[in-house]
């Protein structure tokens, strides 16, 4: 078991990485606890569950709504949740992110914890404080910063996860050993198999390693002014490559970052070796590298990303493996490299 705890606007949150993480709620056993629970780890979990005041949640990004959260928050009136009772997530990236709004802003506020049951929610999700609901199509437009008093990564719960839920969350991992630590770089190109198979070690330092490198991110940058861009490596042109195809997150993200790591070699920033270990990592996860979509397409795309300002962007590049910068870029400077890239 690993723990360490998140500091953010005077709040503290324990994060522990481990096994059987559901039986420390014994410690919360005098408050009503109120579990909002995702409907697949449910089922998988089932006995768990009994007896308890559950709330489920259905899966897909269309639950993640404000008709849901009132739904939500309507079945919490109904369990007579009051101002000292306490929500517990148990889910991925979506319950999470709902339960951390639905609890901010019941009777203005009750303690809310989550057990993050996916991989992209353990190393992603559940730190830095983000919540919301998406509205009209548009992700995550309703949301505030609110802190969960501990965030407990269980790594059995990812027994149950699908292959390819777990193949997308690796590629945020790839993502925090390409921007900030070669060492966990280097563990992956030597343990990637390990991480597929969810040997218990190997997740446990795959985890931690990852969720202290955002923890470190989002507690020097807890508003997204700085530092905390760096997690948009991959993602400017993953989100383009998500919109337009519709695959998995991790995976567009992955293309993304293959295309980026190629954009910072164009630009004399990073040795073509470099790009290459970082593409062969990638593919070697079961993730993608490259893409049919024509460049003129993701470009365009991309303008509607609400990141942009003006006619420059805010471009992440790598340096070295460990090393990205943030880069203001020329739109057009961007057009010119995409096109060029293949
Ligand atoms: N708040 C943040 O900072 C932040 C960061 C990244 C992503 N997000 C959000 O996270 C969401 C995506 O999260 P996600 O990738 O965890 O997906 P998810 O929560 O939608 O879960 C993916 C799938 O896995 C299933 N599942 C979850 N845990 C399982 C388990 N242990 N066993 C079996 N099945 C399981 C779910 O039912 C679902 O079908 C998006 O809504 C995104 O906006 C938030
Ligand atoms: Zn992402």
């Amino acid at each position: 078991m690993q723990a360490f705890n998140i500091h953010i606007g005077g709040r503290t949150t324990s994060v522990v990485i481990g096994k059987s993480l559901l039986d420390r709620l014994e410690v919360y056993s005098r408050r009503k606890l109120i579990f909002l629970v995702d409907e697949n780890v449910y089922a998988f979990h089932r006995k768990w569950f009994e007896g308890k005041d559950c709330i489920i949640v259905p899966p897909g990004e269309k639950q993640k709504t404000m008709t849901f959260a009132e739904e939500v928050l309507r079945k919490m009136v109904k369990l007579e949740a009051d101002r000292t009772s306490f929500l517990v997530a148990v889910g991925g990236g979506l319950v999470t992110d709902l339960a951390g709004f639905v609890a901010s802003v019941y009777m203005r506020g009750i303690g809310f914890g989550f057990i993050s049951s996916t991989l992209l929610g353990q190393v992603d999700a559940s730190i830095g404080g983000k919540n919301g609901v998406n509205l009209d199509g548009y992700k995550n437009m309703i949301g505030l910063f609110s802190q969960p008093d501990f965030v407990w990564c269980d790594l059995e719960l990812l027994g149950s996860l699908d292959q390819q839920e777990l193949v997308s969350g690796f590629a945020e991992v790839i993502k925090y050993g390409a921007i900030k630590d070669l060492a966990l770089f280097e563990f992956l190109e030597n343990n990637y198999e390990d991480v597929l198979k969810r040997n218990f070690g190997v997740l446990e330092k795959v985890v931690t390693a990852s969720a202290a490198i955002k923890t470190g991110i989002v507690e020097r940058d807890a508003t997204e002014q700085g530092e905390r861009r760096l997690l948009n490596y991959g993602h400017t042109l993953g989100h383009a490559i998500e919109k337009l195809t519709g695959m998995m997150h991790g995976k567009a993200v992955a293309i993304g970052m293959a295309l980026a790591a190629r954009i910072s070699s164009k630009m004399g920033f990073l040795a073509p070796s470099d790009t290459f270990r970082i593409e062969q990592l990638i593919a070697r996860a079961g993730l993608p590298v490259k893409t049919d979509l024509n460049m003129e397409d993701i470009y365009n795309t991309l303008l509607k990303d609400k990141k942009r300002s003006g006619d420059q962007i805010h471009f992440i590049l790598i340096r070295g493996i460990g090393d990205a910068f943030v880069h203001q870029m020329d739109l057009e400077t961007l057009r010119e490299l995409l096109y060029d890239l293949y």
